[in-house]
């Protein structure tokens, strides 16, 4: 599943300012991120830390869930903002694969440029996923 450049740039630029509302007093490392559903819709996502440090929240899954929570279950591509156009963490890719493989993972560095292009495919080979819980 391929996307247009115009939707590429405009995730990116999404994700960019999505990373505006990070709340990371912690790390200092501001994510911002935006996924683009089937219905054309976009979600923004940012990370959310907290005091008590392992339950804080990464851009990806907010964006993911908080699409879900719309209804939206389908989607074609996600892009992620950071300061130095990091990768998506393990927990992420597993939270993306759920809902796709072919789904295209968009890194953005804090200037906006794309820096890397990759499927949750590549990102995240042989996932565990809902067919594995098919075992009656
Ligand atoms: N973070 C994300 O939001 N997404 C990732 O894929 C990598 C890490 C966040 C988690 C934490 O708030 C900060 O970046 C540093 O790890």
């Amino acid at each position: 599943m391929s996307i247009s450049d115009p939707q590429r740039n405009e995730l990116a630029q999404r994700a960019l300012a999505a990373r505006e509302h990070a709340y990371a007093p912690y790390s200092r490392y501001a994510v911002g991120a935006a996924i683009l559903g089937a219905s054309g819709e976009i979600y923004e996502g940012v990370n959310v830390e907290n005091a008590v440090y392992p339950v804080s929240m990464c851009a990806e899954r907010t964006a993911v869930f908080k699409a879900v929570s719309h209804g939206e279950r389908d989607f074609r591509a996600i892009a992620v903002a950071t300061i130095n156009g990091g990768s998506p963490c393990g927990s992420c890719r597993q939270v993306l694969s759920e809902f796709g493989e072919d789904i295209v993972v968009i890194q953005v560095n804090s200037d906006g440029e794309i820096v890397r292009q990759m499927t949750v495919k590549q990102l995240l080979p042989d996932a565990f996923g809902p067919a594995d819980l098919e075992v009656d």
